[in-house]
């Protein structure tokens, strides 16, 4: 009798160590309905009736023996999955991290946006033009017939003798008015042509301000505040600026407006030439004939207007002394700024 116990414990055993037994399997096959120690149970009537309880002790020893070496089969199944998913989903923290490239405006959107900032904040919206123009906005309309000598000054690139690549932002001005009537309030930023020759002062492309205020009673004075208000909030409070009689077709009169220098506060040095002062933009009261064009009664209305230079303020602002390097595009550069 004991040798039936001692062999199924031994297979049970043998069976656990050698790995290969599922837990489930093993309980099916010795203690399911089937299993045979259930068998060896049920043979248990057949026997006399001191052999029975020795029997039925040895039965229930085995099967307390079965199930509890399942149950540590299974949680050692149980740990060793567990300890495997530790292992895969550790993180180690020390591992020093990959470097995210985070990009950045180019430094003359940086200006743009910090010019755009600053005349909106005083009110102004911001319109757009297109970059390919018709000789009538970008000349005739401001007061540039055909053959004026002002032309020559701002040669640019023909796409037919009406179509061109506009050479300043000026004629947003007169599609503004013919859109809108006062009172008109807006800049224009964007990319201007020109066919000069690269250096590093001059590109055939580059980018200007515009800007054009329209209303009943405006005056020079209104020019000069709201230039003064722009420059001490772009280049400081200690900022001065400074009117110098010039000449545009399309303003009157005209002026080219420098501002002292932000660097030496007048002194004279590197950034401003010794001059103690830096040329930014040009502006003027915008002339009779401009408004009469875009059929705004001058003896009603008056105006003023402004263009500035991205570019130029954006090397003076970063103190960088050739313009190519805002169009090369390269990385060591760019991400100085
Ligand atoms: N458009 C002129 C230029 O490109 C600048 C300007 C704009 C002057 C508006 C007066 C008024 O030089």
């Amino acid at each position: 009798m004991n040798d039936v116990f001692e062999s199924i414990r031994a297979r049970v055993k043998e069976l656990l160590e050698s790995g290969g037994a599922d837990p489930e399997e093993l309980r099916i096959r010795f203690l399911g309905k089937k299993g045979e120690l259930t068998a060896l149970m049920k043979g248990m009537g057949a026997l006399s009736p001191e052999e029975r309880p020795v029997f039925g002790k040895k039965a229930n020893e085995l099967r307390a023996f079965i199930e509890q070496e399942i149950e540590k089969k299974k949680q050692a199944i149980l740990s060793a999955a567990e300890a495997g998913r530790l292992k895969s989903e550790k993180i180690d923290v020390t591992v020093p991290g990959k470097r995210q490239f985070v990009g950045k405006h180019h430094p003359l959107s940086q200006v743009e946006r910090e010019l755009t900032d600053i005349f909106v904040g005083m009110g102004f919206d911001v319109v757009e033009g297109p970059e390919v123009e018709l000789d009538y906005y970008n000349f005739q309309a401001l007061n540039i017939p055909e053959n004026h000598p002002a032309r020559d000054t701002q040669d640019t690139f023909y796409i037919s003798r009406n179509v061109l690549l506009r050479s300043q932002t000026s004629g947003v001005q007169v599609r503004t008015m013919e859109k809108q009537k006062p009172p008109i309030r807006v800049i224009s930023p964007g990319r201007v042509y020109r066919s000069d020759e690269v250096d590093a002062t001059h590109s055939p492309m580059f980018h200007q301000l515009e800007g054009l205020v329209v209303d009943k009673g405006i005056t020079m004075g209104d020019l000069k505040g709201t230039l003064e208000l722009f420059a001490k909030k772009m280049f400081g409070e200690e900022t001065k600026i400074r009117f110098r009689p010039h000449h545009f077709p399309f303003t009157e009169p005209s002026a080219e407006v420098d501002i002292s220098c932000f660097v030496c506060g007048g002194e004279g040095c590197r950034v401003c030439k010794g001059e103690g002062w830096i040329e930014i933009l040009g502006a003027g009261m915008v002339h009779p004939n401009v408004l009469r064009n875009c059929d705004i009664d001058p003896d009603v209305y008056s105006g003023f207007a402004f263009g500035l230079g991205i570019e130029r303020i954006a090397m003076r602002y970063f103190n960088i002394s050739d313009m190519r390097l805002f169009y090369e595009n390269d990385v060591r550069f760019l991400n100085q700024f």
